[in-house]
């Protein structure tokens, strides 16, 4: 990530993570949906709308997101959707979304804390939307962050596949090197409880699931270099040095026990789109979905990920320049 993107970070206003005190059970952050044979997720990150831009030109541009995608079943958005934004502006972006009529959900990146509203406060408006929206955040739980929460996928009363929502926390003051920060351990635990209960709940097999958040685990580096170097890149390219926390809890090593999480899919670093297998995990970035902060005008778009009924996936990429909306 550029360097003006990290002065920006040293501006902004530190929210620290919602974690309260009481207690609750994996149940309580499930939500369902229906799965149907090739179950379509539209994943749009990075959109940064800030109070300055032309809402009407951005639009626009999503419009032909939303058009590649050919009627989603699912979009999720993967971060940063403000920077500098107001509650006026923020509420028009998630009325955009609603106003789609597809079911849509989001987790929050770094940025999403740089606006003239508290994370908190986006965090509560997403919880009481309704409509169309999924999202779930328990602000009383003693989980860290703002929106980890989990999507069943049902078919004939079992979960059919699940999708995580979590939330990679901002920035970490606490060493005397500014830094992303990363999954806590708290986080972990409250995905190992969900992973396990939803194994319970599906007569003792673990249920293949997806996950979603904004900034790339550590291991992105690694997974990125072995790939390259094997000649194995499935897609895209690396044309910047993935800005993931240079330490965390050990989240990649608790995925690959449990063994449920097949692929995850990210955003954060704006002119990286690959995909790579590590260790049978797939790492996967999002298509930067505006033209907002620092990009490259050929890597601009949005892709698709398709869930097949046997949990393999296809995933599809759109480029599309603002030539087409002006
Ligand atoms: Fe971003």
């Amino acid at each position: 990530m550029k360097n003006k993107i990290t002065a920006l970070a040293f501006i902004s206003l530190l929210a620290l993570s919602a974690c309260g005190t009481k207690d609750y059970k994996p149940q309580d952050y499930i939500l369902e949906m229906n799965y149907k044979d090739d179950f379509r997720i539209l994943q749009l990150t990075d959109i940064h709308l800030s109070d300055k831009d032309d809402q009407k030109t951005q639009f626009k541009f999503m419009d032909l997101l939303y058009k590649d995608a050919n009627n989603p079943d699912l979009v999720v958005v993967t971060g940063d959707l403000f920077t500098f934004a107001s509650k006026n502006t923020a509420k028009s972006l998630l009325k955009y979304f609603d106003d789609k009529g597809v079911p849509w959900s989001v987790c929050f990146g770094n940025h999403d804390e740089q606006c003239y509203f508290s994370v908190d406060w986006l965090t509560k408006t997403l919880s009481e939307y309704g409509s169309n929206c999924l999202f779930k955040d328990l602000q009383d739980d003693k989980v860290n962050g703002n929106c980890n929460f989990a999507i069943n996928l049902m078919k004939d009363g079992k979960v059919h596949d699940q999708l995580f929502i979590m939330d990679s926390n901002r920035y970490d003051f606490n060493f005397s090197q500014f830094g992303y920060d990363c999954f806590k351990q708290d986080q972990i635990e409250w995905y190992e409880s969900v992973v396990n209960y939803t194994k319970e709940q599906n007569g003792g097999e673990t249920v293949n699931s997806l996950m979603f958040y904004h900034i790339p685990l550590p291991e992105v580096n690694a997974a990125w270099d072995e790939a390259k170097q094997n000649n194995k890149v499935i897609y895209g390219e690396k044309r910047e040095a993935s800005c993931s926390p240079d330490h965390d809890y050990g989240f990649f090593n608790k995925i690959k026990e449990l063994g449920s999480t097949k692929a995850m899919f990210f955003g954060h670093d704006h002119i990286n789109n690959f995909e790579v297998d590590y260790q049978e995990v797939k790492f996967c970035y999002g298509i930067k979905s505006t033209d907002r902060i620092y990009h490259d005008n050929d890597m601009l778009g949005c892709q698709t990920i398709t869930i097949h009924n046997d949990h393999s996936l296809t995933i599809d990429r759109y480029y599309h320049t603002y030539a087409e909306v002006k």
